[in-house]
Order: C-alpha cells, then sequence, then structure tokens
C-alpha cells in the first residue's frame, strides 16, 4: 500500500495585481471561486488524503461554510495560519503536517489544475524525491537591469516556466524550508529551496492551461479555458 499524502495550499496572499477589492482566491470563475476548483481537484486526485490551507485565520469560518460545505469537498481540510510571504505559509501548514511521506504543495489560486497532473507530480516525487509541474517558455526571456535594458538572453531551448503542483518526500521538504530559514534565503517556489540542497527536481509537465490567477486578464482566460474543456458556466 502506498503512503499517505498531505497537499499544503497556500492562500494566504493579498492579490495586490489583481486590483481588486474580493480576494483572487474568492473571485467566482463560472459555478464557484477559485479556490473551490483547486480544492475540488485536490479531492478528486486519487493519492491525496487530506489538505491543509494556509490562509488568514479570520476567513476559517467564510472558508468552512462557503466553500467546504457549498460545494462539497470530501477530503479532510486542515488549516494553518498564512504568514507574510508564500514560503512562510507553506512552512507554517509544513508544522501541520502529520505522518505522510509526500506532500504536494499548489498555490492556491491555479483553479485549472488537473487531478491527472497532481497524480504525475506525486509519482515522480515518490521516483525522484521532489518534483515540479512546468511547461517550456514559448517567449524569449530577457535578464533586465534596473533601469530597464536588456544585459541578458538566456538560451530560450534549456527554460521552463515553473508552476505548481510541487511535490517532494516530507522530510527533505522539511529539510529545505529549514535550510532556507537557517540562510535567510526567500523563494518564490518550494522546489528552488530543494536545488539549495542539492537535490534533483523533477519536472514534469503541468499544461499551458495551469495559470496562475494574478491579472485581470488571467480571468478571462480561466473562463474560457473551462469553456474549451466542457465545464457549463
Ligand atoms: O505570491 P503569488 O501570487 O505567487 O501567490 C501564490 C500563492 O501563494 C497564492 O495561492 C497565494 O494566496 C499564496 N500566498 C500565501 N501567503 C502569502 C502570499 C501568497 O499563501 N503571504
Amino acid at each position: 500500500m502506498e503512503s499517505k499524502v498531505y497537499a499544503i495550499i497556500p492562500a494566504a496572499g493579498s492579490g495586490r495585481r489583481m486590483g481588486s477589492s474580493i480576494l483572487k482566491q474568492y473571485i467566482m470563475l463560472g459555478d464557484k471561486p477559485v479556490l473551490a476548483h483547486t480544492l475540488s481537484a485536490f479531492d478528486r486526485a486519487g493519492s491525496v488524503d487530506c489538505m491543509i490551507l494556509a490562509v488568514s485565520p479570520d476567513e476559517k469560518e467564510y472558508i468552512e461554510k462557503e466553500i467546504i460545505k457549498r460545494y462539497g469537498i470530501e477530503k479532510p481540510v486542515f488549516y494553518a495560519p498564512g504568514g507574510r510571504e508564500r514560503q512562510e505559509s507553506v512552512a507554517n501548514a509544513l508544522h501541520s503536517v502529520g505522518n505522510c511521506d509526500i506532500v504536494v504543495v499548489h498555490d492556491g489560486v491555479r483553479p485549472l489544475v488537473t487531478p491527472d497532473v497532481i497524480e504525475e507530480t506525486i509519482q515522480a516525487a515518490r521516483q525522484y524525491g521532489a518534483a515540479a509541474a512546468g511547461m517550456p517558455v514559448k517567449d524569449t526571456i530577457k535578464e533586465i537591469d534596473p533601469a530597464g535594458f536588456a544585459v541578458n538572453t538566456p538560451d530560450r531551448s534549456i527554460l521552463w516556466l515553473i508552476q505548481t503542483p510541487q511535490a517532494f518526500k516530507l522530510r527533505l521538504l522539511e529539510e529545505a524550508h529549514k535550510k532556507a530559514a537557517e540562510d535567510g534565503f526567500l523563494g518564490t517556489d518550494d522546489s528552488s529551496l530543494v536545488e539549495r540542497l542539492g537535490h534533483p527536481v523533477k519536472l514534469v509537465e503541468g499544461g499551458y492551461g495551469n495559470i496562475k490567477i494574478t491579472t485581470p486578464e488571467d480571468v478571462d482566460l480561466a473562463l474560457h479555458m473551462m469553456r474549451n474543456r466542457g465545464i457549463t458556466l
């Protein structure tokens, strides 16, 4: 029998780039809010046993009533306090993880993730210790200086956009967060903390549709892709 998998869902962002009064995790996307789509994908992913949501403690009651109960999320959902940065939110959730082998971390605001991608990422983590979803870049990427001038153009053929889910053996992710905290390192994802330990991270294709809802254009894009998937809006 395969061992237990915890999902960690950081959803404590303030959504400054959305420019909306409603937090982006609660924006309605068709029939349900962004966060409900995300939790529903994890509810349907066969290997995931339970979820830990990192959110502001005063939103817990709202989430329980308006998301978990209203949209019928069946797996157990636990809560951890959100931090000032995403990394801190994930670290707080890690402290609440019980006895398990694998943790899979996923942004609350990536509602189009599929159960298949979640499963593939978990399987890759079982095999390699660490895995992250992503896709090869399509555009040319430039490094810029503070004045907005291009200073370097890395070879596009070896660049990937990195997404979540990202899955890890629990001990490895705990060690990576401990080291990052000791060194005062702040990363924008969890795999970068694991890479700092010198541990390889296997990449799996998450699909170009696995977008993060960040700006208002992303909501339009997400609705369009949901229609294409045959989801009634
Ligand atoms: O920061 P970014 O927009 O990349 O957010 C990715 C995810 O991290 C979002 O789901 C957001 O709610 C979450 N986050 C968090 N705590 C923070 C900042 C972001 O849980 N302090």
